[in-house]
């Protein structure tokens, strides 16, 4: 089926894009586009054209297609075409209006759109700028300001606010067809063309001290700055020579490690919440949720699923705490009506949906328990078995556990195929990240639920087997470890924390660990105590911190000391004496090493992790694994992960750095096949 429609009437002629899912502008869309031009332009009868699409107004470029040589026809070609004609070209606008959409939309005279469409520039977050025009129109038509805005953060715009900004000529309550006629017969002459336009005079000085800003927002990434650079062009340069630069560059940027990897997370974002294991199951329907315990996750928890619209108890251990439990959730409801996350009417509805007891009978018509109470196993499990008491025999009892097994938490529960974890990251109303925990016995349905359940939530949900800590903490414990071997054998706190900052994590493994806190890995570490290998190295200087009371910045002092009432960790002569005085007792030979050293270690050990995570069939895919540390850990997005990272270094590369973490660390890591 043609994908581009051209329907000629009464002088007025249609073309549809109709190319599901989002109307991208692949190569068949393209052609059809130009060719439909052509058609009009050959058409003596037409005048005007009203351009309009299927389910959403075209969605961009068609990113499955960069990794490819562009094929002609090319799209700004394609659109200068268009735009040049001397026929009215009426873009009607609904659905998502994004990159090659809006450029296509900004290369008509007019453009008239449903109020609930939004419009944007994404192409920053594939690691690109526009390709077809879309720097050199964007200020031309609504500005210099709100051209940067847009094009350096990649952020959506509603229609209201980009009708105000002088992006569009109307906004259409009801049927868009009609008022597409409507507006046809009555526009009158087009207007100049956008890529004609003066844009609005700046000062001079406004490229300058936006740079700092927009390098600052971009945490690494660097097609924000390219983009800023290609907006000041079109201040610069006529059209015709600002776009060709636009294209040329945006083609250069294609080939780039960070497009490459941004694109491998845009479709693992998609791909995570479709396992093979999925196939063939369908999700329940879901609407009560049952909350065991009302401490900071479980409370995040709440908020999360109020925020998706569902009805939310609380179970406690006696009223005080329960209604504290209420209180603190609603805070939370309280902070997203003030940053405007929720209107007042879907605050009051939310607050409406929540209530909080003691009593298990409450959890009679509950959808989906969901235990998130003390790391402890024997807590734990009395709370499975309390809640299989009083629910039904088919609703699902989850467990919000980091590292226990949730075979162990639900012995003796009936109905096994119910049992699934859904680990949190605090705060839960905030992090994206769900880990969907697989046990041997969950059922096909209970999974597909638990994936809906994440969706409803807006959070990605990767689906983890089981293994110590999942796939997120266990990848955290490796990370960790080699940290500690580093700073064994000579690197400081100061310095593989900042390697880690200049890699693109929002903090380094050290202060991270003073900011939550250094008790629960304390509490961990000696719980894995009677089972870790003799033979593995291990650092005993956090434990040591904690035996001195420096848990973190709570306590004033951790792996650096906080001056009263600051957050900013402070290099602390009194944790190099720890660690040095405990190196020399074990006649470690301290040595440099040198940022890249301490980056590409890290990441070797993430990696083998990772593969042993997927050998071992713990993931499925490496793409899951990429999207838990991207969403839950901080790993930044323009590296996509760390697998794909790696892969993007290559085997030899991590074999050869592996090499060296175990000679520094012998008989301490176990190499995955790949890597040996
Ligand atoms: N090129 C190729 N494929 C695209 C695409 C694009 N620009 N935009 C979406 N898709 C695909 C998705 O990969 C997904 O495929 P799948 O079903 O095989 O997983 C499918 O279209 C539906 O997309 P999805 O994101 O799941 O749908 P949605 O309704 O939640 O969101 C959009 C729709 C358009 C808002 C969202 O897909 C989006 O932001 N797309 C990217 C837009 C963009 O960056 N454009 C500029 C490109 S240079």
């Amino acid at each position: 089926m043609n994908p581009v429609s051209y329907r000629p009437e009464a002088g007025i002629a249609w073309i549809t894009i109709d190319y599901p899912p989002v109307n991208a502008m692949s190569l068949a869309v393209r052609d059809g586009l130009l060719k439909a031009v052509r058609a009009a332009e050959a058409d003596n009868h037409t005048r005007g054209i009203i351009l309009c699409a299927g389910r959403t107004f075209v969605a961009g470029g068609d990113i499955s297609e960069f990794g490819h040589p562009p094929q002609e026809p090319h799209l700004p070609d394609v659109y200068n075409v268009l735009e040049a004609s001397q026929i009215t070209w009426l873009a009607a606008m609904h659905g998502t209006v994004l990159g090659g959409g809006l450029e296509l939309a900004m290369a008509c005279d007019f453009r008239i759109a449903d109020p609930n469409t939004r419009f944007g520039l994404p192409e920053v977050s594939l690691g690109l700028v526009p390709g077809a025009g879309g720097t050199q129109r964007i200020p031309r038509l609504v500005g210099v300001e709100l051209a940067v805005d847009l094009t350096t953060s990649g952020r959506m715009i509603k229609a209201p606010e980009f009708l105000q900004a002088g992006g569009l000529d109307r906004l259409v309550e009801g049927d868009l067809a009609t008022a597409a006629i409507e507006f046809m017969n009555t526009a009158g002459d087009a207007p100049q063309r956008v890529s004609e336009r003066q844009i609005a005079p700046i000062s001079d000085d406004y490229f300058t001290s936006q740079k700092p800003k927009v390098v600052k927002a971009a945490k690494g990434a660097a097609a924000p700055l390219h983009n800023l650079d290609a907006v000041q062009w079109a201040t610069q340069t006529p059209f015709n020579e600002g776009q060709p630069r636009e294209r040329a560059l945006h083609l250069q940027l294609r080939d780039s490690e960070q497009s490459v990897a941004l694109r491998h997370a845009f479709f693992a974002e998609r791909a995570v919440s479709k396992p093979k294991i999925l196939t063939g199951s369908n999700a329940r329907d879901f609407s009560h949720i049952t909350i065991v315990g009302g401490g900071l996750m479980g409370t995040g928890i709440a908020a999360a699923c109020l925020n998706a619209g569902l009805q939310v108890h609380i179970l406690e251990v006696d009223d005080a705490a329960a209604s504290a439990a209420q209180q603190r959730t609603g805070k939370l409801l309280e902070g997203a009506l003030q940053r405007g996350k929720i209107s007042q009417q879907q605050f009051d509805e939310q607050g409406a949906g929540l209530t909080s007891g003691t009593d298990y009978r409450a959890a009679a018509k509950t959808d989906i328990a969901i235990e998130a109470v003390v790391e402890d196993l024997q807590v734990k499990r009395k709370v499975f078995q309390s809640l299989a008491q009083h629910m039904s025999s088919e609703a699902i009892i989850a467990t919000n556990t980091s590292y226990i097994n949730p075979l162990e938490i639900s012995e003796g529960v009936s109905n096994p195929s119910r049992i699934v974890g859904l680990h949190f990251f605090s705060p839960a109303h905030i992090m994206k990240l769900l880990e969907i925990i697989n046990t041997p016995d969950t059922s096909g349905e209970v999974l597909a639920t638990a994936f809906a359940f994440a969706k409803k939530l807006r959070k990605i949900g990767a689906l983890s087997g089981i293994c110590d800590g999942f796939i997120g903490n266990r990848m955290l414990a490796a990370y960790r470890r080699q940290s500690d071997y580093l700073l064994a054998d000579g690197a400081t706190p100061q310095q593989i924390d900042s390697a880690i900052r200049d890699f693109g994590l929002p903090m380094g493994p050290y202060e991270l660990q003073d900011l939550t806190g250094l008790q629960i890995g304390w509490a961990n570490r000696k719980r894995l105590a009677p089972t870790r290998d003799p033979a593995q190295r291990y650092i005993p200087i956090a434990d040591k911190l904690c035996e001195q009371g420096r848990f973190g910045q709570r306590s004033g002092s951790g792996w650096y000391r906080y001056e009263s009432g600051s957050r900013t960790p402070i290099a602390d002569p009194a944790v190099d004496e720890i660690i040095t005085q405990w190196a020399d007792r074990q006649g470690t030979q301290r040595r440099e090493f040198s940022a890249q050293q301490i980056q590409q270690s890290l990441l070797a050990v993430l990696a083998n992790e990772g593969a042993c995570i997927l050998q071992e069939g713990i993931a499925e895919r490496a793409l899951d694994i990429d999207m838990v540390k991207i969403h839950g850990y901080g790993y930044p997005r323009w590296r996509g992960g760390p697998m794909h990272t790696a892969e993007q270094l290559g085997v030899d590369v991590i074999k050869a750095t592996l090499a060296e973490v175990t000679a520094q660390s012998p008989d301490s890591w176990t190499i995955a096949e790949i890597y040996q």
